[in-house]
């Protein structure tokens, strides 16, 4: 990265594109921001200006970033970066953030994402592939493990069902075949082994050639408290996560080399950030999933504890330069708790005014489903913002965001009570 003051445009306007312009907005080696869309919260973010253009118009973001100079495009949600919005700005002469179509088929195609974990070695749940009912629904009879049915391709977060019974799988496989439910992301189906223990979201910058891990992250998936519910895009994370220390050394073996050994190799050809999402079973890793994007709540969580500015770390991912870049760390834990409509994730909320109160400084208000209309902040999406609380142990950085959370206030908001839940007793019983 050249010294002079960069102009950037991020792409996407949920909590992770939040987090990313509140970062980067406070860069030292920035000089202009743009959201394109952004939100309500981006919209008041000193130092960015949100653009009125889709995430899915190619032609005007390139339009716009060619006309304002822009430096980096910075793409956040995972929709785009299949459709090829990499491809397309890069021809256009654009530096941009983010895997090329191909590479992004990690997250886009489940398939072809377990048929590159075997290749690479990379450490994953038994599965089958099927494009039809009968011959899935089968395997999973044979198969006990075999409860957790995925749509192959991209599904808006909801083309995952974790299943108790056989009777599960079938209205599962019934959902997407037979009814379509997701269209042609459900052509073909994962049947996958179901593992139980603790999820740990794990990111990668990646340059083409090298890796630089950053810190891991627990999601929240279910809906509701206990881990009953639906699965939603996240309801809540914390950071760091003391799983990973203890299984750190097989985490490394069995998912982190291989990745390491395949871009060395050219097995895998991929730049931005690599999303893996890993359950530990009985003391070994598994990897769950690729994303080919930054996570969302994790996003909100972690880059709160990033001390070092991330703007040098993102243009280094384009310039195969990685490997001269240190992040620092805030010794400190976070604690990001997601409020959602009441009727999340089968609904969503739209014109509700938000009413919100100061918060603390070590309490971060990151908006997702917002909007200013008439300078009144509405809601406008099914999870509608989120507040990360920082501390010096998870219980404090849990306790200070749900307590600035209850300063915040719209028609329905609802919440996960119990995010990091488990870890703080852990903590207390020890
Ligand atoms: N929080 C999970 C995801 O971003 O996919």
């Amino acid at each position: 990265m050249s010294d002079s003051k960069k102009i950037i445009l991020i792409v996407g306007g949920g909590g992770r594109e939040h987090a990313l312009a509140w970062k980067i907005a406070s860069s030292p080696s920035v000089s202009r921001l743009y959201c394109a869309p952004g939100n309500g919260g981006t919209a008041t973010l000193a130092g960015n200006e949100n653009v009125p253009i889709a995430v899915s118009a190619f032609d005007e973001i390139a339009d716009f970033a060619l006309s304002k100079n822009v430096d980096l495009v910075v793409i956040g949600p995972d929709n785009p970066l299949a459709d090829g919005i990499v491809d397309y700005l890069e021809q256009r002469g654009l530096k941009c953030f983010g895997p090329r179509a191909a590479a992004a088929r990690l997250e886009s195609s489940k398939a072809y994402a377990k048929e590159k974990m075997t290749a690479m070695g990379v450490a994953t749940a038994g599965y089958g592939v099927f494009d039809n009912k009968t011959e899935a629904l089968e395997y999973a009879r044979k198969n006990n493990r075999a409860r957790v049915v995925k749509a192959d391709g991209l599904a808006f977060g909801k083309g995952v069902t974790v299943c108790d019974t056989i009777a599960e799988v079938e209205s599962a496989l019934a959902q997407i075949f037979d009814e379509r439910a997701f269209g042609e992301a459900g052509d073909l189906v994962l049947v996958e082994d179901r593992l139980a223990g603790e999820e740990l979201s794990l990111f990668l910058l990646c340059d083409g050639k090298s890796i630089l891990e950053l810190v891991p992250c627990q999601d929240h998936k279910r809906r509701f408290d206990k881990d009953a519910g639906p699965n939603t895009g996240g309801m809540g994370a914390y950071s760091p996560v003391p799983a990973y220390h203890r299984y750190r050394d097989a985490i490394e073996s069995d998912i982190i080399e291989p990745i390491r050994r395949a871009l060395a190799n050219g097995k895998l050809d991929y730049k931005g950030v690599l999303f893996v999402g890993i359950l530990i079973e009985d003391g070994k890793p598994y990897t769950l999933e690729f994303n080919a994007r930054f996570g969302d709540p994790e996003t909100q969580t972690f880059l709160p504890r990033l001390k070092s500015d991330l703007v040098p770390a993102l243009f280094a991912c384009c310039e195969g330069t990685l490997d001269q870049i240190e992040l620092e760390w805030d010794s400190r834990h976070s604690c990001c708790v997601v409020a959602a409509a009441r009727s999340y994730p089968a609904g969503s909320s739209k014109g509700k005014p938000i009413e919100t109160g100061a918060l603390d400084e070590d309490a971060i208000l990151f908006q997702a489903g917002t909007a200013l209309e008439g300078g009144t902040l509405v809601t406008n999406g099914g999870r509608v913002l989120s507040v990360t609380g920082l501390g010096d142990t998870i219980e404090a950085a849990a306790r200070k965001a749900y307590d600035n959370l209850t300063r915040i206030r719209f028609e329905d908001m609802d919440y996960r009570r119990d995010i990091a839940g488990r870890v703080i007793a852990r903590c207390q019983s020890k």
